[in-house]
């Protein structure tokens, strides 16, 4: 299935992307991880705000259009089943969407503020493997160690109180209208994020097989 994941910061996309990864089978196409792979790239020759993806990312801005379209673009030619994890997050890139691909699911995950902010701030990532943990909601077996691939847990340079609060407002500025966008399509479902990790899960997975 190609399956499209809406939610602001924090929503649980990341972690409930694996889920769908490991479930059905689909590739997981996530422009955060994607640029994050990609901080120190010279975007100079575009004469924007900032040379490198790095310095939006770390300040909580988007990166533009041109460079994250494109990475979209190719991450889908090569994909049969997908879930688009961080794409798109603005209207200009939702309409670049339309002439990529086709959708058979739309999920919007809904999370208030300040639960975002707890989620954000206590996330804590595996350098080698990307995977999500939390240092309360969701701990690995071992204090500060990947359960998938033992690697190092760290903080995400984005994930400090000022650069959150940026990217909340980036979010409700740019990204809640790609949601106002998609919400009267067929293929639209609504799940509540603020659930436990198991709670959403089932609701996803009902609605991705709803559709299948
Ligand atoms: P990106 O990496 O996409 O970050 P994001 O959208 O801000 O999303 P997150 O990864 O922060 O959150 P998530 O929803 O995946 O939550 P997670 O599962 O980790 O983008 C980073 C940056 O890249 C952007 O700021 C921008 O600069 C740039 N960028 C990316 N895409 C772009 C684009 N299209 N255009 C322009 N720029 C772009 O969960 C969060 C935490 O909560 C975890 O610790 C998790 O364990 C915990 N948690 C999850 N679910 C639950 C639950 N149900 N209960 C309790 N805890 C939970
Ligand atoms: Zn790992």
């Amino acid at each position: 299935p190609k399956i499209l994941l809406l939610g602001p910061p924090g929503a649980g996309k990341g972690t409930q992307s694996s889920n769908l990864v490991e479930t059905f089978g689909v590739e997981h196409v996530t422009t955060g991880d994607a640029l994050r792979s990609n901080k120190e790239m010279d975007i100079s020759d575009l004469g924007l705000a900032y040379d490198t993806p790095g310095e939006y990312m770390d300040r909580g801005e988007l990166v533009p259009d041109e460079v994250v379209n494109a990475i979209v673009e190719e991450a889908l030619t090569s994909a049969d089943g997908f879930v688009l994890d961080g794409y798109p997050r603005n209207l200009e890139q939702a309409e670049e969407l339309e002439s990529m691909t086709d959708l058979d699911v739309i999920v919007s995950l809904s999370v208030g503020e300040e639960e975002l902010v707890d989620r954000l701030t206590g996330r804590r990532v595996c350098a080698e493997c990307g995977e999500n943990y939390h240092v309360e909601f969701d701990k690995p077996e071992e204090a500060g160690v990947c359960d998938e691939c033992g690697g190092e847990l760290i903080q995400r340079e984005d994930d400090t109180e000022e650069a959150v609060r940026n990217r909340l407002e980036v979010f409700a500025e740019n990204t809640q209208p790609v949601i106002e966008y998609y919400s009267d399509r067929d293929a639209f479902v609504e799940i509540n994020g603020e659930q436990s990790l198991d709670a959403v899960w089932a609701d996803l997975e009902a609605a991705v097989e709803d559709e299948l």
